[in-house]
């Protein structure tokens, strides 16, 4: 899971009476830019970071005088879309991770789009829920395939496997080369664009379209049931799916923010798929279990929040570490017309838009650190406002509150402004690690250890901080502290992103 601090691998210890949270231990991994709009990461480092942290959880667990054997379950939970390829008799990645925000396909969606019956990004939407882009595994996976030479050569004798990070965390951690599970869930599965979310398999005429053998692909399971006894077991979700769960939105019309690298909202709409006359994603969100029904979300990426306060640690200096961000944001207490759009990875939810790049402007003598800090946290809110405004005109039921989590949810400046922004309250849960809770109740539940199972009628998370809208919707408001830009105009330059 990744907060706003960097790319992190927590693994997290939850009591399975309580769901209180026992042991934890994060370690930050690094990611790669070799090109611009590429990104990449190291699948044996993702491994190793994995294998360090539950080192580092047990002797904690030890340190409190709990047995390590009382772990009863595993639950994965991991960046989506993320592709690994690895050969499954050496063991060995055949290639880095490629990111789910990279851009390298660019240029082929654009030609796939064009040669689509009228253009349409929508092509496979009614299969897949998804608009042709450069986020999604089967993109990533073609790339791979066509450019790395050992890759091609291992699909070719039969030794390449495909795999989301919770794949190949799950092979190597079930045995890999020794006979290692080779699977996914539906969560992970529905973000590749080769799976068709209406059967829950892998569809053979969308591997004929990328020219993916379907042969490579890990076999598909429930977010819930045993996948393996090698070292331990396991059970996974992808990180939005897990955090909806984490966050008890098993109601029609519940709905989350995560604030990771990305945002993501995510809403519950039962078990019927939705398709979004407004450019939202329809995704599988959980099944918590082989006989239990599956359940579907729509869903709007923004793919740049966190990422944008790295940048402007990382490429411009102007905040030491991430959580500086807030201190000098509230110094301005505005952006002083300032407006910021991080459009670094192009443009996800609404507009799919890959060709789109970031601006700043509005820049005066006067703009300093401050403002431009301001901006970025206002970016952030405005990219959930446009979200929230495509869900709510999907629905015809506007949400009258936003239930949040993630690392940048621990700024107040940002949730204040997300609650002014989109003139709704903003609830943090009081167990703020829900994508990792998720996991653990997907887990817990398919071992049968947990008492806090899943009931979709019997629970509901506890808000412990809600943050009250402080202006009303014709943009007046009552606390002259922080201003935010308008919002009009805001989504006006976004659009001005798109080439
Ligand atoms: O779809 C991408 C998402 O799963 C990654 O989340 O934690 O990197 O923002 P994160």
């Amino acid at each position: 899971n990744q907060d706003s601090q960097g790319e992190t691998h927590p693994p997290l210890v939850f009591n399975a009476k309580t769901a209180e949270l026992i042991s934890q231990h994060q370690v930050e991994i690094n990611q790669s830019f070799p090109k611009e709009g590429w990104v990449e990461e190291d699948p044996k480092e993702i491994l190793q970071s994995v294998c360090e942290c539950m080192e580092r959880t047990s002797e904690k667990l030890i340190q409190l005088n709990i047995n390590i054997s009382n772990v009863k379950a595993i639950g994965v939970t991991n960046q989506r879309e993320t592709t690994v390829v690895w050969d499954k008799e050496t063991g060995e990645p055949l290639y880095n991770a490629i990111v789910w925000l990279d851009l390298r396909t660019q240029s082929t969606v654009e030609k796939l789009i064009k040669k689509t019956p009228g253009k349409n990004k929508n092509h496979l939407k009614d299969k897949t829920g998804l608009p042709i882009s450069t986020y999604f595994s089967a993109l990533k996976l073609r790339w791979l395939m066509d450019n790395i030479e050992s890759v091609a050569e291992a699909v070719q004798t039969n030794r390449a496997v495909f795999g989301t990070v919770d794949s190949w965390l799950i092979w190597c951690l079930t045995g890999g080369k020794n006979g290692g599970v080779h699977c996914t869930d539906v969560t992970n599965a529905s973000r590749t664009m080769l799976f068709n979310i209406h059967t829950m398999q892998w569809d053979p005429e969308l591997c004929k379209y990328f020219d993916v053998p379907i042969e490579i692909l890990p076999e598909v399971r429930s977010s819930s049931e045993i996948y393996g006894y090698m070292v331990c077991n396991e059970y996974c979700l992808g990180d939005q799916s897990a955090a909806l769960v984490g966050q008890m939105c098993f109601k029609d019309g519940q709905a989350k923010n995560t604030y990771g690298t990305g945002c993501f909202m995510l809403k519950n709409t039962g078990v019927k798929p939705v398709m979004s006359d407004h450019g939202l994603l329809t995704t599988v969100a959980y099944k918590l279990g082989r006989d239990q029904p599956v359940y579907y979300a729509l869903e709007g990426s923004v793919a740049i929040a966190g990422a944008v306060v790295r940048w402007l640690k990382e490429n411009l200096g102007i905040i030491k570490s991430s959580s500086d961000i807030e201190k000098l944001a509230a110094t301005a207490g505005t952006s002083y017309g300032c407006y910021f759009v991080p459009a670094f990875s192009g443009l996800y939810a609404p507009y799919w838009e890959p060709s789109a790049r970031g601006i700043i402007c509005g820049l005066t003598q006067f703009t300093n650190s401050s403002h431009l800090a301001f901006a970025a946290l206002e970016a952030v809110c405005f990219q959930t406002r446009e979200v929230l405004d495509a869900m709510n005109q999907d629905s015809g039921v506007p949400l009258s509150q936003l239930q949040v989590d993630g690392g940048m949810t621990a700024n107040k400046l940002l949730m204040q402004l997300q609650a002014d922004i989109l003139c709704i309250p903003v609830g943090i849960p009081s167990m703020s690690e829900t994508t990792a809770l998720g996991a653990a109740m997907a887990a817990g539940a398919a071992e049968g250890v947990c008492v806090w199972t899943i009931n979709p009628d019997g629970m509901t998370s506890v808000t412990s901080e809600k943050y009250q809208p402080k202006i009303n919707p014709d943009g007046e408001s009552s606390d002259q502290f922080f201003v935010p830009n308008n919002l009009e105009l805001w989504l006006h330059l976004h659009k001005l992103t798109i080439p």
